[in-house]
C-alpha cells in the first residue's frame, strides 16, 4: 500500500479539564489541618445526611467548613479559593473586571475515612467546580490502589463499539477512566459533573480529605426572564 503523505490535522473536540496544585508549604501546614480535623470527628461537627454513596467507617462534617473562623484553617481556604478562581479567570478567560463581579458560593466539608470505608460512584450537582484538598493519604494496608480516586470519561456512549481501530487509542481521545492518588498538600480541581468513586481503603492511618462544591453567581447580572409569584 502507498504511504500517503498528505496532511491530516488532528482536532481536539470536547475536553474534560483537570486542574493540579500543590500547596507550596504542604509539609508544615498539613499536619497541623490533620490535628485540627481528628479532633473535629464528633457528632458535634458532623453532618446530619447519610449518603447512600458513603459505605463504612466515613466521617463527613458539616458543609459550611470554609465559613468556619478558626485561624488553622484559613491558609488552606484562602489556598483552594485562590486556586479555583485562577481557574474560573483562566478557563473562561475573564479579567480582573469581570472576576470581581463573581460570588463564590462554596459548601466544603471534611472526610475522615478509616478501616473500610469507601464511596461509590457520583457526581456532585448544582454546582460548576468541585475539588480534592488531601491533608492525609493515610497508608494503604494490601493494595496501593486503597483510597485512590477513579474519574469516569463523560462520553457515556463512547464505547459502544470497539475494534482493532479505535479500541488501542491513545490520550487524550482513549475511552478510559483516570485515578487520582492522593498526595499530602495537593490539590484536584474538577467540573461537578464528572462521575467519580473512591476506592476501598483499609489502612490503620486514618485518610484526610478536604473536599468542595461551588457555585458563582454575578450579582449585578438579574436575569431577564424572572418572574415574581403574588
Ligand atoms: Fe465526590
Amino acid at each position: 500500500m502507498t504511504a500517503h503523505k498528505h496532511q491530516m490535522k488532528t482536532h481536539q473536540l470536547f475536553s474534560v479539564p483537570l486542574l493540579e496544585f500543590d500547596h507550596p508549604d504542604a509539609a508544615s501546614l498539613c499536619p497541623r489541618l490533620r490535628s485540627f480535623f481528628l479532633a473535629r470527628e464528633t457528632e458535634q461537627y458532623r453532618d446530619d445526611i447519610s449518603r447512600d454513596t458513603q459505605v463504612g467507617p466515613l466521617f463527613e462534617s458539616r458543609f459550611d467548613l470554609f465559613y468556619w473562623k478558626d485561624p488553622e484553617i484559613q491558609p488552606m481556604v484562602e489556598f483552594i479559593h485562590r486556586s479555583l478562581a485562577r481557574v474560573v479567570a483562566e478557563l473562561n478567560r475573564y479579567d480582573a473586571r469581570q472576576m470581581s463581579a463573581l460570588r463564590f458560593n462554596y459548601h466544603a466539608w471534611y472526610h475522615i475515612t478509616r478501616e473500610g470505608g469507601f464511596q461509590s460512584m457520583h457526581n456532585h450537582p448544582n454546582a460548576s467546580w468541585s475539588g480534592i484538598f488531601c491533608v492525609d493519604p493515610g497508608e494503604p494496608r494490601d493494595d496501593p490502589r486503597e483510597g485512590k480516586v477513579r474519574m469516569y470519561d463523560p462520553r457515556s456512549n463512547a464505547n459502544m463499539y470497539m475494534d482493532p481501530g479505535c479500541e488501542n487509542l491513545q490520550s487524550p481521545f482513549n475511552f478510559s477512566s483516570m485515578e487520582i492518588q492522593h498526595e499530602s498538600g495537593k490539590l484536584w480541581v474538577f467540573p461537578s459533573y464528572l462521575m467519580h468513586e473512591i476506592f476501598p481503603y483499609f489502612g490503620a492511618r486514618p485518610r484526610v480529605i478536604v473536599a468542595f462544591n461551588c457555585w458563582l453567581t454575578a450579582p449585578e447580572s438579574p436575569n431577564t426572564y424572572q418572574r415574581t409569584y403574588s
